[in-house]
């Protein structure tokens, strides 16, 4: 059975001791349910994430790290530097580095290959744009995102892989799919890995929604079939908002 995943991505904010009072927040506060819950603060903060939640059942994650092994690469993080530190989870590609720092699939099917080699688990992010949407080319988009970044995997490298659907024009923009949009995406995704990987790879991967979750519309969103939980931004600020969205399974 998949796994319900709710992550928190911090992106640029909350620096040494506002990571250590949120997660504070977060320890307090959290009810022990089946739902996994995963914290992504920015790079200078992840020892810090990784010390302060140790034992307390929170997987700390990177937001980004680079394809190579290591060498000449100014202001780069590498993989085996996340590892060293106990952050064995990544998220790649997400639309802000698509969009901001250039980020293609073919980059991304590197970034996951190396991360994949240091076992990593990889939460994998695509969506399509507000464009694509409205020329109904939404489905080919993601079709093509998940083909060029991942379809090269081997079967039994897809039990590190998290995927998380996030629609660009939700992000950070209050504006949600509805719940039978995200619903009809991540059964196309669902049905998709199970015409290329087969049934099992399928019904075991978890498909996570992103986009402007709040707690207000995190319980209609998840109780749909496929989706299997949420990769937050502004509402995994706040301890009361981000557990709100946790406990929303
Ligand atoms: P918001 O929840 O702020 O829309 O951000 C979603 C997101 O980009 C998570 O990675």
């Amino acid at each position: 059975m998949r796994k319900h995943i709710v992550a928190g991505n911090w992106k640029m904010h909350k620096n040494n001791q506002e990571t250590v009072k949120l997660l504070e927040e977060i320890i307090a506060k959290k009810a022990t349910n089946d739902t996994e819950i995963v914290v992504a603060p920015t790079f200078v903060n992840l020892l810090t994430a990784v010390e302060k939640t140790n034992s307390k059942g929170i997987t700390v994650a990177a937001q980004n790290m680079h394809q190579a092994e290591g060498g000449a690469f100014t202001g780069e993080v590498a993989a085996d530097m996340l590892t060293s530190i106990g952050v064995n989870t990544v998220i790649l590609g997400h639309s802000e580095r698509r969009a901001y720092f250039h980020e293609t699939d073919a980059l991304l099917a590197l970034k996951v290959d190396t991360a994949l080699k240091h076992e990593m688990r990889i939460i994998f992010c695509f969506g399509e744009e507000l464009k694509d949407r409205q020329i109904d080319n939404h489905f080919n988009l993601v079709e093509y995102q998940l083909r060029d970044a991942l379809f090269h995997l081997e079967k039994s490298d897809w039990s590190k892989i998290v995927l998380a659907y996030e629609p660009v024009w939700a992000i950070g923009t209050g504006e949600t799919a509805s719940p039978a949009q995200a619903q009809e995406m991540h059964k196309f995704i669902r049905t998709l890995i199970d015409k290329v990987y087969g049934y099992e790879v399928a019904e075991n991967v978890s498909i996570l929604y992103g986009g402007s979750v709040k707690p207000d519309n995190a319980k209609e969103i998840f109780s749909n079939p496929d989706v299997d939980g949420g990769l937050i931004g502004g509402a995994a600020l706040n301890a009361d908002d981000f557990l709100a969205i946790v406990n929303a399974f």
